[in-house]
């Protein structure tokens, strides 16, 4: 695992664009993207900068059940305001939170990823480790499956939404083994709430209590953390 620190998220963001450019320059043509308040200054970046994704597809790690897409707090509209509307890709995808039968929506989603070998994964963590939406437990040769989402996670998330009651409790994720096979990966970590998590990620075990830890295993996982996030490292 490579650390990188930087000041601040906004000095993240220009980091994980070097990457993005990177990736762009060795040909990666599939990217997968994760949503959060995490991601936020990266996709600015991307935004503002030349890069141009026109060619490319992206594969997004997870999505709620129960929000259409045009729910201002569905991934999907997350996807479209911070970057597809103004980094277009020639396809993007996301879970199908309304899809009428989860499993086979769920089976629909690994032929996706099994058909588009994804280049560099982006990713956030949550406060217990997860990520995507793989809590704590979830296997680490795991596809993509239906998630009920920790009462951790439910509150970490309350902040986008009017009321916690309102969070889904329930979501799809990609799972660990498919976003293992990314060629490079891209995690990012900001402020001291994501301190202990990032510790055990990257100090701790390899252990599904640990989702995130998984990342020790492998060969070209990068981690961004900013000072507040890196404290406890
Ligand atoms: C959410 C998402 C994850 C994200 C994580 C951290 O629940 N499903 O993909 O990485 O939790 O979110 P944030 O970046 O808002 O802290």
């Amino acid at each position: 695992m490579k650390i990188i620190t930087v000041k601040d998220p906004l000095a993240g963001g220009k980091a994980a664009l070097d990457i993005f450019k990177a990736a762009k320059e060795r040909g990666v043509k599939t990217f997968g993207l994760a949503t959060g308040g995490t991601p936020e200054t990266t996709y600015a970046e991307l935004v503002k900068s030349d890069l141009d994704f026109q060619d490319c597809v992206s594969i997004n790690l997870d999505e709620y059940v129960g929000l259409p897409a045009d729910h201002d707090q569905s991934y999907a509209y997350y996807m479209h305001e911070h970057l597809f509307k103004a980094k277009p890709f020639a396809a993007s995808y996301l879970p199908n939170g309304m899809a009428s039968d989860l499993a086979t929506e769920c089976a629909r989603y690994d032929q996706i990823i099994a058909d588009h070998h994804v280049g560099l994964q982006l990713l956030g963590i949550g406060r217990n480790g997860h990520i995507g939406f793989n809590e704590p437990g979830s296997p680490f040769d795991g596809t993509t499956h239906e998630v009920a989402l920790t009462k951790s996670t439910i509150v970490a998330n309350a902040r986008f939404f009017d009321r916690e009651a309102d969070v889904p409790k329930q979501a799809i994720s990609m799972g660990i083994g498919s976003i293992m096979q990314a060629d490079q990966i891209l995690l990012e970590a900001y402020g001291e709430k994501k301190a202990d998590a990032v510790a055990k990620m990257v100090q701790g075990p390899v252990t599904e209590t640990v989702p995130a830890s998984i990342l020790q295993r492998h060969p070209d996982a990068i981690v961004i953390v900013d000072e507040a996030a890196a404290a406890k490292l």
